[in-house]
């Protein structure tokens, strides 16, 4: 479970972790992801500090996970990269760590722990966002558009082991750090006049999709991509 120790990672760590399953949760502050464990019985959930966008810290999360059978990998780390200096040499920056945290990450740590996924039976979930399907955010977009096009790619790849790969796709989920520290983006209100139900999305609803696409109950669905958007973006 990437970026475990917050928001959409951290309901989806707690619902696994209340059914009972061993929870590895990642993330680069130590802190939430040991709060978290904190907040459960001894060995429940496991906090990994990693940097996801750094290849040396992949690879030693890897080793130290990867002796394990993995029947669940979620990539969800994620989030907007800010600017740090003016002009082109600022944009390329942005640039390159929006696509690192976004998508390289993703793609470095199921590398990393493929050998270890079970088969058959593996499920990975990958987080999108309702801005790959439709734009938003420029290279956070065009990062969340490749985790999908990863997603089929690597459907295709597992699915002869019997592990599957689906991408949920939330909309606008408050209650997270994604926007700031209060859990709410700026244009709260008309993001929510956007959806078909009037109201945010709250980190509960994305675990909910992911548990479902965790369960053998989905185990014919492989190369999806799920919107959770409460109606924002009809039909893909
Ligand atoms: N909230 C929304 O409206 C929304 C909508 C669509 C999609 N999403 C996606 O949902 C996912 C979860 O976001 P969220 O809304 O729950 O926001 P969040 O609370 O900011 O969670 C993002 C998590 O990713 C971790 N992370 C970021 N960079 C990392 C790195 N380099 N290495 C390891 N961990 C890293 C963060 O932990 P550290 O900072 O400690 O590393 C944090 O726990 C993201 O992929 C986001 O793009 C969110």
């Amino acid at each position: 479970m990437s970026g475990g120790g917050t928001g959409i990672g951290r309901a989806v760590a707690e619902r696994f972790a209340a059914e009972g399953d061993e929870v590895f949760v990642l993330g680069r502050r130590a802190e939430p992801l040991e709060r978290l464990a904190a907040a459960h019985p001894e060995g429940a959930v496991h906090p990994v500090a990693v940097d996801l966008t750094d290849t040396d810290q992949v690879i030693e999360a890897g080793k130290r996970l990867g002796d394990r059978t993995v029947d669940v990998l979620v990539n969800n780390a994620g989030g907007i990269v800010r600017e740090e200096e003016p002009g082109l040499a600022g944009a390329f920056d942005t640039f390159r760590r929006t696509l690192e945290r976004n998508l390289l990450s993703a793609m470095m740590l199921t590398e990393a722990l493929w050998p270890a996924v079970r088969r058959p039976g593996g499920r990975v979930v990958n987080i999108g966002s309702i801005a790959g399907q439709r734009g938003g955010g420029d290279a956070y977009a065009a990062a969340k558009a490749g985790i999908m096009a990863f997603g089929y790619d690597l459907a295709a790849r597992g699915g002869g082991d019997g592990i599957t790969v689906n991408t949920v796709s939330p909309g606008y989920v408050q209650d997270t750090e994604f926007f700031n520290a209060e859990g709410r983006s700026a244009r709260h209100d008309r993001l929510v006049a956007q959806t078909l139900v009037g109201r945010a999305g709250t980190p509960a609803d994305i675990a909910s999709a992911v548990h479902f696409l965790a369960s053998d109950e989905a185990s014919w669905i492989t190369g999806q991509v799920l919107g959770v958007n409460g109606g924002a973006l009809l039909g893909r």
